[in-house]
């Protein structure tokens, strides 16, 4: 049976490191930082970079999805619209744990949001899965290249998404037959975009007004910079939402590492019955 609106396995091992983190550090620095790689289709190479964790899709530790935010300028941004394919690493290092992430980032922004199916739970039985044009295999590659940037974002995902306002309606799912789930709305999408954007500080918002990231920095620039920093650029706070745009990161197997104990496990999310495996490994 498809599962929905439940908390993967892997969901209370993330919050409990985060918090244990957060409690071990006094809360300093107060937020979660975890390394995002992505595929640079034009070299071929990985990129990996430092993000902020913004925590779950919908403030909802059930939707299983985690988020980020960045600026559509930055070449992580371009990266996805090529290829979601990503893994995401968390290391805590005061409590000693590492977990690593792979899954799909769709990108949520005023461009973009992202597109969920949810056939294979409403006919109540599996509809495979289109092949991905990003996906293994000299025919994906192919058509990887061919693909057209916004491609891949818009390919609908298969998961257990649904709605948030359908999940607090439907406490009791159990009654629920098939045919009634139903995705986030274009207006939670948009709702969920706001409150990400209304949670940044003054201060991180103001960096969605910089120039270009990665341009040459010239003395201009510089100085816009200056005044960005200062608040004196003569521009609002909401001049940067254009750039701004959530990552939302679906996960489908993970590598949990207890460096403390040298225990492994790994999760794997069966695409078929949407539900979730766990296994101990040799670490
Ligand atoms: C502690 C720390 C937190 C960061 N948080 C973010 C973040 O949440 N979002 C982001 O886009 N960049 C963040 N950055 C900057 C990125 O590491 C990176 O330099 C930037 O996103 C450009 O990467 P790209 O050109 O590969 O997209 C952070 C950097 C550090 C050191």
């Amino acid at each position: 049976m498809v599962q929905f609106n439940f908390q993967a396995p892997w969901v209370p091992i993330l919050n409990n490191c985060v918090s244990n983190e957060l409690a071990a550090t006094d809360n300093n620095p107060p937020f979660t930082t975890f390394q995002l790689a992505t595929i640079d289709s034009k070299t071929g190479y990985p990129q990996n970079r430092t993000l902020i964790y913004r925590g779950w899709l919908f403030n909802n530790k059930s939707s299983n999805v985690i988020t980020f935010t960045t600026d559509k300028r930055m070449e992580k941004y371009q990266e996805l619209l090529d290829n979601d394919k990503v893994e995401a690493v968390f290391w805590f290092s005061h409590i000693r744990k590492q977990i690593r992430f792979r899954g799909n980032v769709r990108l949520l922004d005023s461009e973009h949001q992202p597109s969920i199916d949810l056939n294979h739970i409403n006919s109540g039985e599996v509809v495979p899965i289109e092949p991905n044009s990003n996906g293994d295999g000299p025919a994906a590659a192919a058509a990887a290249a061919a693909s057209t940037l916004s491609r891949v974002q818009k390919q609908p995902l298969q998961t257990s998404l649904l709605s948030p306002s359908f999940v607090e309606k439907d406490s009791t799912q159990d009654d629920l037959t098939a045919g009634q789930y139903t995705p986030p709305t274009a207006e939670e999408w948009q709702q969920e975009l706001d409150r990400q954007w209304n949670g940044l500080s003054k201060g991180l918002k103001t960096t969605f007004r910089k120039p270009e990231p990665k341009s040459l920095l010239t003395e201009e620039k510089a100085k816009l910079i200056s005044k960005i920093q200062r608040g004196v650029d003569g521009k609002k706070e909401e001049d940067g939402y254009k750039n701004f745009a959530i990552g939302t990161l679906f996960v489908n197997y993970v590598d949990y590492y207890e460096q403390d104990k040298d225990k492994r496990f790994v999760y794997e999310l069966d695409n078929e019955s949407h539900t979730w495996t766990e296994e101990e490994v040799c670490p």
